[in-house]
């Protein structure tokens, strides 16, 4: 049965380059972000490293609670060795010039996301 590493976040930026050295490695990647056309972007570069490798794009809004659940649903039964929580993004802006939704996406995503994952896959594994 094939293993896989999973990171959140892989459409950019070090997610998009930890994919990358994992797959020189010679892993299995489930690759999960927003940007479907980055992900696919990725997963032709990692096709290129090691046309063996299996490479599974979930594109996801993580900030979204019930994405969250329907992401770790959707990934059952298959075995994900390493869980990297990267996705994620900060304002620094002055806090009176900060918008309150994209506060609140900030703190679903950095927070609450990466607790839920943690705790769910602490349980199964
Ligand atoms: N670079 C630094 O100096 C630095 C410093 C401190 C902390 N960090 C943290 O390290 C992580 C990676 O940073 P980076 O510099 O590589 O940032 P980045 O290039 O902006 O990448 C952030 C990743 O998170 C994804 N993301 C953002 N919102 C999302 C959402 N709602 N649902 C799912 N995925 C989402 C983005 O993809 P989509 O837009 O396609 O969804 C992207 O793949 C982030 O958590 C960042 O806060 C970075």
């Amino acid at each position: 049965m094939n293993k896989y590493v999973a990171i959140t976040g892989a459409s950019s930026g070090i997610g998009y380059e930890t994919a990358k050295r994992f797959a020189q490695r010679g892993k299995n990647l489930i690759i999960i972000a927003r940007s479907a056309d980055n992900l696919d972007r990725l997963k032709n570069e990692i096709k290129g490293i090691d046309s063996s490798l299996e490479v599974i794009a979930k594109p996801t809004d993580l900030s979204q609670k019930e994405n969250v659940y329907a992401l770790y649903e959707s990934l059952k039964g298959l075995d994900i060795e390493t869980w990297i929580n990267n996705a994620g993004f900060g304002d620094y802006r002055s806090v009176h010039n900060q918008d309150l939704t994209k506060m609140e996406n900030m703190l679903s995503l950095n927070i609450e996301a990466v607790a839920i994952l943690s705790t769910l896959y602490t349980h199964d594994y």
